[in-house]
This record gives structure tokens, sequence and C-alpha cells, in this order.
């Protein structure tokens, strides 16, 4: 067997095989089944691309009508998630909240069919039908108020704007919403779709693989960061702020969030898209001082690590995007948890098709024939 060096990270060990998705780091592209996002942004919605993603083809006007009808009609969560649900401490955090709700989905489907197409089909739709449900529903009821019904004639993104607060949304603030769900719902072997990948190859049940993947997104480095960001507008308060702020940063080695990533190495071009779609929302609902501080954290840190290639990423202009819509800042990461689920559940399937259970090697670094020594003796 061939040996192979020790890489932290497994910076660039391939994992997997996978015809999902594909970056190119260099010049900024991404790719879902060979569609660049920019189209699918403009064109397509989060169910299409979802779609796209777990069956490999964009759907035909019926199966798409289908998949729409099937999704509508799951949306309710069971009332004793909900009654579990209720009993979760309202400090909880909304990502721990839904990691929870989405393993204990998995005790009502306990039957595991991985090679029956009519289980894989209905696990993807209740999973990405409900995940929304319980997001809205943790919000609410860690408010004290009874979770809202998903309305029907709403489409995916509407009626989990409604599920918010009541309300319907303004269709720009839907269609946005709808266009980050399709940024946000893939992204090649990063660090919860492996988790998800390493997770299905155990052949464990859907439930547990994107509750795991949960776990992983909810990390500040990886999908947490879009709440630290505005945690960190917010704290630097003002564009004449922002240089100390970033030179204080770079003095004490501490990472700037929204910033950097591993395969980019030019501005991430979801956050290029992101940042038209918080503009649009400017334009409509008015000015945000922080789109200004935003932006001129983005001069400054092109011009101190812009040589390392470091640029904004994803979770930087998300969370403005989030924010103007009226969406608390811990919401921010399960809302891309909701868009992920649907890149998580591609990979299971894919990851399903040619198994093999993970099973990586390790460089032992520590002692060998240590004698044991008595307690008495320590
Ligand atoms: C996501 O992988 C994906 O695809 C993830 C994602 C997806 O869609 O799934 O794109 C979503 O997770 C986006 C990333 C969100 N995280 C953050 O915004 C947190 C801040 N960024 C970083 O901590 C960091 O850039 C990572 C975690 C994103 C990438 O980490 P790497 O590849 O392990 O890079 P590193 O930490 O080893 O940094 C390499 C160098 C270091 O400098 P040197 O020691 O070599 O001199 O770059 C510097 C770092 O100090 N650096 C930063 C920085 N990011 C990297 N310095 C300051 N601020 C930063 N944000």
């Amino acid at each position: 067997m061939m040996v192979c060096e020790y890489k932290p990270g497994l910076e660039g060990i391939p994992a997997a095989q996978s015809s999902i998705s594909y970056v190119d780091g260099q010049k900024g592209i991404l790719e879902y089944r060979g569609i660049r996002i920019e189209e699918l942004a403009e064109k397509s919605t989060f169910l299409e691309t979802a779609y796209l993603l777990i069956w490999g083809e964009l759907p035909s006007n019926e199966e798409l009508k289908a998949f729409e009808h099937e999704v509508r009609y799951h949306r309710r969560i069971k009332y004793r998630i909900r009654d579990m649900m209720k009993c979760f401490p309202e400090s909880g955090h909304p990502m721990d909240a839904l990691q929870a709700s989405a393993a204990a989905l998995g005790l009502f489907y306990s039957l595991r069919d991985l090679h029956n197409p009519a289980y894989i089909r209905d696990s993807v739709v209740r999973l990405i039908a409900t995940i929304p449900t319980m997001v809205a529903a943790f919000q609410l009821m860690r408010k004290g108020n009874d979770p809202i019904r998903p309305r029907d004639d709403l489409d995916y993104s509407a009626n989990f704007l409604y599920m918010l607060d009541e309300k319907e949304p303004d269709p720009l603030m839907a269609r946005i919403f709808d266009i980050c769900l399709i940024l946000q719902v893939e992204h090649t072997m990063n660090a919860s779709t492996f988790s998800a990948r390493v997770t299905a190859s155990t052949l464990t049940d859907p439930y547990a693989v994107v509750a795991s993947a949960v776990g992983t997104l909810g990390g500040p480095l990886h999908g947490g960061a879009n709440e630290e960001v505005i945690q960190m507008l917010e704290k630097i308060g003002s564009v004449e702020n922002v240089r100390p702020y970033i030179e204080h940063c770079l003095q004490t080695k501490s990472k700037i969030m929204g910033f950097g990533h591993r395969v980019y190495k030019v501005k991430d071009p979801r956050a290029i898209i992101l940042q038209g779609l918080a503009e649009q929302l400017f334009d409509k609902f008015g000015y945000d001082k922080f789109y200004d501080i935003a932006q001129e954290m983005e001069r400054v840190v092109e011009e101190k690590l812009g040589s390392k290639g470091i640029y904004p990423n994803i979770d930087f202009y998300s969370g403005l995007v989030y924010r103007k819509m009226g969406i608390p800042t811990d919401l921010f990461t399960p809302i891309f948890a909701i868009a992920r689920v649907a890149g998580w559940l591609a990979h299971w399937k894919e990851q399903l098709a040619e198994n093999r259970i993970f099973r990586p090697t390790q460089v032992y670094n520590g002692r060998h024939e240590v004698t044991y020594t008595p307690i008495d003796q320590r």
C-alpha cells in the first residue's frame, strides 16, 4: 500500500469521487452538476436545484411539480417532535435544537431500507420538507409561542419566512431568500459534507447522517461563521473602526470571520452574488450602515491579506442579507443547514451507490511498551 504524507486537515487529499459539484478555487468557479451557480441563481429555484443535485439532472416539468407537491405536503412535524422541542431550554442554540430534532425524526422511521429507491425518496422529501418547520418551531417556542402551521399555498421559501412570524413575506424578499438557499445548498467536500459521507458509509439511516452533518456545520470555522460575522460588524460599529480592528486581529493572530477559504484563493463566487442580493434589499428596504462597514472590511483585508489569497467567503455577506430580512442572528446557521441538507442527501445517495466504509489511518506518535504503574505509586 502507498504510504501518504500526513496532511493536517486532509488538505488536498481526495476523500471521494463525486459528480455533484465542482469548484475552481483559482478562478472562482462553482458548478452544480456542471451548471454554473450564477445561472442557477438567476433561473432556478431551491427545490429545482435540490432535485438536480440529488437525482443528477434537471427535472422535467412533471417531475418538478411532483417533487414540489410531495415536499409541500410533508411540511408538518409530528406533535411528539413539537412536544420534545418544547422541553428544550430556550437559551439553547437553535443549531443544537435542530441537530436533536433531526436525530429524533429518525426514531419514527427506523426501518432502514437503503437499497429501495422509494425509501431514499421518502427520506429526502421528509428531511427537506420538515427541517425548515423544525427551525421555525423552535424559534417560536423558545419565545413561549405556539409554532405556526405551514401554509400549503406558499412555496418553500415564502412558507419558511411566514412560519417565522406569521406574516406573508414580501415577494422580493422570498425570492432573494430562495436564491440564498441555492447558493448555500452544496459545496464539494466541505467539513459537514465529509461528516455526512463518513456517517453514511456506516450504512446508518439518513436522519443520523443529517444530524451528524448539522453538528459539524455549526462550528465557527464552518457555517457558524455567518453568525459571528454579524457579531463582529456590531462590535466594530463604524467604518473608522475597521482598520484598527483588522490590525488588532492580525497582531493577535485571530481569524477575521467571513474571510479565507481552504479552496478559494479569490473572492468566493457565492459572496459576489450575495453582495448583489444585499444591495437589492438595501435599495428596496433601506440603507444599512453594516454594509459600509463590510465593504471597508473587504478593502482593508484585501490590502493586508490579498497576497495570501484571503477574500470574503459565503458567510461574509449571507449574514447581512438575513439580517436585513429581520431574521435573528442565531438562525443564520440553521438556515444554512436548511439549504445544505439537500447537498448532504445528494452525497448520502452517491455514497450509498458505491459504498466502502471510511476508515483512514493515522500517524501514531505515542509511546510503546509502557508498563502499568499501580495507583499508589503514581
Ligand atoms: C464555510 O470548505 C467549504 O467549502 C466550506 C464552505 C461551504 O460552503 O461548505 O465554503 C462554508 O465554511 C466558509 C468558511 C467560514 N469560516 C470563516 O469565515 C472563519 C474564518 N476563516 C478561517 O478560519 C479559514 O480561512 C478557514 C477555516 C475558512 C480555512 O482554513 P484553512 O484552509 O485551514 O486555512 P488556515 O487557517 O490554515 O489559514 C492559512 C493562512 C494562515 O496564515 P499563516 O499561518 O500561513 O501565515 O491564512 C491565514 C491563517 O492565519 N488566514 C486568516 C484567515 N483565514 C486564513 N487570517 C486571518 N483571518 C482569516 N479569516
